[in-house]
């Protein structure tokens, strides 16, 4: 299955289970994944959702220790770099109504504070995470920051998880394996997707 087709399944899933909440995207680069979101939203769902994008809009940070592998150099500082508003541009053009969402610009290190996103978050929960954000170090801050909003039966997608050549101990899976043992959530499994990607649901405890 590739992304859109998962993006279909993950809203479908929501929809039926009556989920709700909003949906979230860190790591926009384009936008090409949270209109394809939004077009699936618009098409199948009954629930009202507003859609929050978070990104540097000027690409991947320098990469950490954590995130170097031997050879592998997929990614590279300021990789996936384009503005702010050319992002918004992007997503007007591709049928997003400007209140259907909101655009949160920073690095993840210093933007993923509920103090900095309070007054536009409020007490916003999340129903549809999607996390494409490459790297260990960048997916942490993501996974700390959203873990307080997450509903019972929420989704959760890694579009990056096979990346890093499939290693466990790097990349957004490294990052996922350490957060998930100390959330009160316990996360099943819902489907592999595209050559990289995996989503779960994420169950309360
Ligand atoms: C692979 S791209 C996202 C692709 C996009 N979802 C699409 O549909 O094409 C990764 C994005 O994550 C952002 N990103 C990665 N690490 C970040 C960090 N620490 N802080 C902010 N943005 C970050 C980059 O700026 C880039 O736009």
């Amino acid at each position: 299955m590739n992304r859109q087709d998962a993006m279909y399944h993950a809203l479908r899933f929501l929809k039926k289970s009556e989920t709700l909440g909003s949906c979230f995207e860190f790591g926009l680069y384009q936008g090409q994944s949270i209109v394809t979101a939004y077009k699936i939203h618009t098409q199948i769902d009954d629930f009202p959702r507003h859609f929050y994008g978070f990104d540097s809009f000027s690409g991947l940070p320098p990469l950490s220790k954590a995130d170097n592998l031997n050879d592998y150099g997929v990614f590279h500082e300021g990789q996936f770099s384009v503005s702010k508003s050319q992002v918004y541009a992007n997503l007007i053009k591709n049928g997003m109504p400007d209140n259907s969402f909101t655009l949160i610009e920073g690095f993840y290190n210093e933007s993923l504070y509920e103090e900095n996103t309070i007054e536009i978050l409020g007490d916003t929960k999340a129903a549809l995470v999607h996390i494409d954000c490459d790297l260990y170090s960048s997916a942490i801050p993501c996974l700390d920051f959203i873990a307080p909003r997450l509903v019972d039966g929420a989704i959760l997608m890694f579009d990056d998880w096979f990346c890093y050549r499939g290693r466990e101990d790097k990349g957004v899976r490294r990052a996922f394996n350490e957060w998930s043992n100390k959330v009160e959530y316990s996360f099943t499994e819902y489907s592999k997707y595209s050559w990289s990607g995996i989503m779960f649901i994420c169950s309360k405890k």
